[in-house]
């Protein structure tokens, strides 16, 4: 029985419990249904109801959706609002003495932040961006540590209408410099290192390195938040320490009004070509996404610790760390380090000490936990919880049931949350207090989000029957463009093929006899390794850039803790080496990927041929290589292959 048969048979359910239920912020299938309805009936009047309540608006928005310029949709075009100032200042009467972060540092170190203090430090940040020129509409690439500074420098972008780009810090000077030439940001925010499982990683050197291959000429400062003792190795005029921009800085700094569709920021993902491709988010329809999510999917209370594990680099980061929690008024945890530093409990004993109510992390974290201690959740008091999340991947139904009864106790509601760096915020989740979850489904979209499952034709498709995932209505926190490449936006997600009107997720579903929906994964070249999205063309690129190398493909293989693994496929211009020649140059092209582009893209196996299977018209049959690297037999026709014998070859070299 093949993976997707197997879950599609998963046939057991987990309703909430009824104490649960009474207390959820939408309580049981009559809530959920009766906001579907609310949806349905009055689409726009749904979504503008939820913005008054749930942002505060300087000027309220009188229009709800404009959809004149179709795929370009707008959403409460006329309003004006400041996304920091709904993080921040509008807490501040009510909850000034209340603990907005909690950061633990990898040394298990823990600093604790208000809202009054958050203020304070998020205000003195954006006067001294203002003080570098920086103003509305600059771009700002933040390349940190994940920690409260990151968080700070998102707000203070924020503050003043900048709009920011954050660039995962285990990204390479190649990707960091593809970012800020791409955005053409005036300034760039790093620290001298970042700490992570005892180890310091470079950032202001890789900062350093990044502005020296060229094409950054647009960054008139650099800011450089000092993580460490370590002094850096490089110092000009270019650079200015973040603790002597601050200095003397005014602690208020009245908030740059903007309008709703104002970039707030940029997030580069990865596509099916070689360049990723940088989301553009708007600031009102955003907020609002984060903000009705946290209520919904997050059954958000007021006396909730609220712990999402995400770097800020990713998209979830971004709403469920820099706003989401924020906005709506929480505590929550920021967490600098890795989940097996000192030791695998890590993360049940910051459960335990912080009395966290709500957890959100991805599968593939639980997959290696499970593997590295299995029973230590049993060692620490995790009653403080009432919510676990996932995110990033499919959780495979083992993963789930031994993060319902090991982490959960059995007691808590397990949110499988599926959505993209391009929806902004959760798309499809099951509402603890009203959806009954099934182990592997990320269950029934969430109200408003109207999504369906289509053939190639657009039309959906039966249940039981896969197809792709579409969303079939604009909604307010979605995408607004690819940064400086409208067309790309249109043809990737809008494709004629759909009369350029349903929104092309990039996933294959199903959806079962309930309706619940399950992810089957990414149609395009697109691998997901550890929950993070990695384009086989952009690997290729790296390969292909090396020297040594003529020809590169890469393919993803099913790995029992990343979810996916990367296998290149690799002809180099010389001789096909073998033995310990070929660990080495494996060596190599893996160190070089990791230059390249980042670690988290380094091939886990590499195989060397004299080519690649291609068909007569010079096509290279991934399909077949799929196959191999997954150690299938090749069963499937190969009469239009220039070269068969290629396949064994292949298939033998595995390194
Ligand atoms: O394939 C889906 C998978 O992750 C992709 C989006 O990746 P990214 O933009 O990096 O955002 C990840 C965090 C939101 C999707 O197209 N994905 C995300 N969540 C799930 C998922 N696959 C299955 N189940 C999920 N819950």
């Amino acid at each position: 029985m093949s993976a997707i048969d197997s879950v599609l048979k998963e046939t057991r359910l987990f309703p909430p419990s009824d104490e649960f239920r009474t207390k959820a912020n939408v309580s049981g299938m009559e809530g959920y249904n009766a906001l579907c309805e609310k949806a349905n009936n009055d689409y726009e009047g749904f979504w503008a109801e939820l913005a008054r309540e749930l942002v505060t608006w300087k000027k309220p928005f009188t229009k709800t959706l404009n959809d004149s310029n179709a795929p370009a949709y707008k959403w409460f075009e006329d309003g004006e609002l400041n996304v920091s100032y709904n993080c921040i200042d509008r807490h501040l009467e009510a909850r000034g003495n209340k603990t907005a972060i909690i950061f633990e540092a990898d040394d298990g170190s823990v600093t604790k932040v208000t809202y009054r203090e958050l203020y304070e430090r998020v205000c003195a940040f954006a006067n001294g961006l203002k003080s570098l020129g920086v103003s509305k509409g600059d771009r700002v690439v933040i390349y940190m540590p994940h920690g409260i500074e990151a968080v700070v420098a998102m707000q203070a972008s924020a503050r003043i209408g900048a709009i920011h780009s954050v660039v995962f810090g285990g990204f390479s000077a190649g990707a960091l410099r593809d970012r800020i030439a791409d955005a053409q940001a005036k300034v760039v925010i790093t620290a001298n290192q970042s700490v992570r499982g005892g180890k310091a990683v470079p950032l202001k050197a890789t900062t350093d390195e990044a502005v020296a291959l060229g094409g950054c000429e647009s960054v008139s400062k650099i800011v450089v938040y000092q993580r460490t003792d370590a002094a850096p190795e490089q110092w000009s005029d270019l650079n200015i320490w973040w603790h002597d921009l601050v200095a003397g800085q005014p602690a208020d700094c009245e908030p740059e009004w903007v309008d709703a569709e104002h970039p707030l920021f940029i997030l580069y993902t990865s596509g099916s070509t070689g360049k990723p491709k940088g989301i553009q988010h708007s600031t009102g329809g955003y907020l609002l996404g984060s903000q009705v999510t946290m209520q919904w999917v997050f059954d958000y209370k007021e006396n909730d610790v609220f712990w999402c594990t995400a770097d800020v680099g990713w998209i979830t980061g971004h709403s469920y760390v820099a706003y989401g929690p924020l906005g709506i008024g929480a505590t929550q945890i920021v967490f600098e380090g890795v989940p097996t530093f000192p030791d695998a409990g890590r993360f049940w004993q910051m459960i335990e000490k912080h009395k966290v109510t709500t957890f959100y992390t991805a599968p593939t974290a639980i997959r290696s936990l499970i593997k590295l201690g299995g029973d230590l959740p049993k060692q620490y008091d995790l009653s403080s919880l009432r919510v676990l999340g996932t995110v990033g991947e499919p959780i495979n139904p083992e993963a789930w049931i031994w993060y319902h009864e090991v982490v959960g106790g059995g007691r808590c509601p397990i949110v499988d949350t599926w959505w993209q760096t391009e929806t902004g915020a959760n798309m499809i989740a099951p509402l603890p207090g009203a959806v009954a979850t099934k182990p592997g489904s990320c269950t029934l979209p969430l109200p408003g989000i109207i999504v369906d499952i289509v053939d190639e034709s657009g039309a959906p498709v039966e249940p039981g029957k896969g197809g792709f995932l579409v969303i079939k209505k604009p909604w307010p926190s979605m995408v607004r463009t690819i940064w400086n490449d409208p067309d790309r936006f249109k043809k990737t997600y809008f494709p004629e093929e759909y009369n350029s009107k349903l929104y092309l997720a990039g996933d294959s579903a199903n959806r079962d006899e309930n309706g619940y929906i399950w992810i089957m994964g990414r149609i395009d070249d697109v691998l997901n390794v550890s929950g993070h999205r990695l384009g086989t063309m952009e690997i290729e690129s790296a390969l292909v850039a090396n020297p040594l190398v003529a020809e590169a493909a890469v393919v993803g293989k099913p790995h029992e803790i990343k979810g996916e693994a990367v296998v290149a496929f690799v002809v180099l211009k010389g001789e096909r080496p073998e033995g310990e020649d070929a660990k080495k140059i494996a060596k190599e092209l893996r160190e070089w990927v990791a230059h390249e582009i980042g670690k988290i893209a380094q091939p886990d196996e590499i195989r060397f041929g004299d080519n690649l299977p291609k068909t007569r018209s010079g096509k290279i049959m991934r399909r077949l290589l799929r196959d191999i690297a997954k150690g299938q037999s090749i069963t499937q026709d190969t009469s239009t292959l220039e070269n068969p014998a290629i396949l064994d070859q292949l298939a033998k070299s595995a390194i």
